[in-house]
């Protein structure tokens, strides 16, 4: 269901938490930047200043009684608002944009780790976001051992420098992140077309070259133009 009448390209990193998503958007993104494109930053959940604020509800680890539909219903309130506010003007815009997380997200902790109801994860996100979906999504395959190594050693630092780590999914069982972690590896093989699976544990080098690799790869294939632009 992609947009095809847009100019812009529309990018999204997906992975469990300390696949490296952060390190590798920023990566990326200085280097579109320094090949002169314009790009947009977001995140979900965040992004937007309301989505922000959504943010502030979802990940703070005091809200242990939101229930999963009250969940699921908040993270595609974040996500219309980071469509309609930010996506889809920067694209028409001919923007890259690129969303740390999107819809994959989703299904794959809402859907198969809280076990809510996969057709209706894609009448929401049909009605959330209509046809604004990524042309390409990297999809950053970590061992949940890594991946948890990773994230528990950024989270001691960051803490260490004072900053408080959001950790309300961080906190769930290691069956609900095995089932997230399957979920992936299910959406990179139903839709090999659209989600690039990259191994995470290669050096942070490595895994920004295949990256770039597969971006320049849909760069071209759209025609796409540098800036400057105004959204
Ligand atoms: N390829 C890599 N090899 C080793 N450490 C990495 C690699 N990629 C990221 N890291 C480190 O792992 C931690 C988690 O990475 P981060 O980018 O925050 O992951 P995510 O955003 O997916 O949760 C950070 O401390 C980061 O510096
Ligand atoms: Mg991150």
């Amino acid at each position: 269901m992609t947009d095809t009448l847009r100019p812009g390209l529309f990018l999204s990193f997906e992975g469990m938490d300390g696949s490296g998503k952060t390190t590798q958007m920023r990566l990326l993104i200085e280097r579109l930047r320094a090949e002169g494109y314009d790009v947009l930053e977001t995140a979900e959940p965040g992004g937007t200043p309301i989505g922000r604020q959504i943010r502030r509800i979802l990940l703070d680890s005091a809200n242990q009684e939101l229930s999963s539909r009250a969940e699921l219903l908040l993270y595609f309130a974040c996500r219309a608002q980071n469509v309609d506010e930010w996506i889809r003007p920067a694209l028409a815009a001919g923007c890259v944009v690129v969303s740390d997380r999107y819809t994959d997200s989703t299904v794959a902790y809402q859907g198969a780790g809280r076990g809510l109801p996969m057709d209706v994860i894609r009448g929401l996100y049909q009605f959330a976001c209509g046809p604004t979906a990524p042309d390409l999504t990297i999809y950053l395959d970590i061992d949940r051992a890594i991946g948890l190594a990773r994230a528990h050693a950024r989270n001691a630092e960051h803490a260490a420098a004072g900053q408080t780590d959001e950790t309300r999914i961080d906190n769930e069982a290691a069956e609900f992140h095995d089932r997230v972690y399957d979920a992936y590896a299910a959406l990179a093989a139903d839709e090999p077309g659209r989600i690039r699976r990259i191994d995470a544990a290669q050096s942070i080098e490595q895994v920004h070259a295949d990256i770039w690799a597969a971006v320049e790869t849909h760069i071209a294939a759209h025609s796409l133009s540098k800036g400057p632009r105004h959204v």
